[in-house]
């Protein structure tokens, strides 16, 4: 049974991502900075944390950077603590996991698969969370920068960038009828999204199936960038 690494596992699309590999036959390790049943404690921000739950789960055919945050601010109450912090777990937090991945697989002369999870917000700009806009461009770009020098090791690197799905971190917003309402227009599908679409297309691009594909940051967004 292949072994696969999940961030974020604790809640929302981490979780749900856990419970859709396990059903596809995988050997699922959750890991989340938040403690629970099950779950590996893992602070991503920390490359001495991430060696050590990689060299215990090891071998791992796969990751998934799930783990994050958003907070909302206007540019002037922007304070640059909180700039740097949703840089360092978004963008950091997901860098360190793929070097500690792709460190052990090539040493050991194995390929891999590796998913991070994007957002819309890698190309849609939306105003209010310029840190968490910026964060997620950055982890498209670390997404095809990893894919383009792990090739020749076998080791693909993919990203899923969702559009607004129904989580723990959305709960505000969710819950909110204007912005609800503002939302489902801003999709062509006029539905929010669930956990499961993204977790299903997790398991796509970690499976055989996706042999071919290196470098993508996928939209699963009901057509939020398309339109
Ligand atoms: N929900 C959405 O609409 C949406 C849209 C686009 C992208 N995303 C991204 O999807 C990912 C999962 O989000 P979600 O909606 O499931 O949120 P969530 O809040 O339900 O889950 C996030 C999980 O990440 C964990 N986490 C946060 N910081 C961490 C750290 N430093 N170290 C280890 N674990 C940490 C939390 O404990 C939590 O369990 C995030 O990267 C988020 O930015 C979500």
């Amino acid at each position: 049974m292949k072994r696969v690494l999940v961030t974020g596992a604790a809640s929302g699309i981490g979780a749900q991502t856990c419970v859709t590999l396990r059903a596809a036959g995988w050997d699922v390790v959750a890991a989340d900075r938040m403690p629970g049943e099950g779950i590996v404690a893992l602070e991503v921000t920390s490359e001495e944390n991430w060696n050590a739950v990689v060299a215990n789960a090891w071998p791992l055919a796969a990751l998934v950077n799930c783990a994050g945050v958003r907070s909302r601010f206007p540019i002037p109450d922007m304070a640059l603590t909180e700039f740097d912090r949703l840089l360092h777990i978004l963008v950091s937090g997901s860098f360190i996991g793929i070097k500690a991945f792709a460190t052990r697989a090539k040493a050991d002369g194995r390929g891999g698969a590796i998913v991070n999870i994007a957002s819309v917000v890698s190309t849609h700009a939306v105003g209010g969370q310029v840190h968490y806009v910026a964060a997620k461009a950055g982890v498209a770009g670390l997404t095809r920068a990893s894919a383009v020098e792990l090739a020749t090791d076998g080791i693909r690197v993919n990203a899923i960038a969702p559009g607004v799905i129904r989580t723990p971190m959305t709960a505000d917003r969710l819950g909110d009828p204007e912005q609800l309402a503002w939302l489902k227009n801003r999709v062509p599908m006029a539905r929010v999204g669930e956990p499961s679409d993204i977790a299903d297309a997790v398991e796509f691009l970690l499976s055989d199936r996706a042999s071919y594909i290196t470098g993508v940051v996928l939209p699963v967004d009901g057509g939020w960038t398309a339109s």
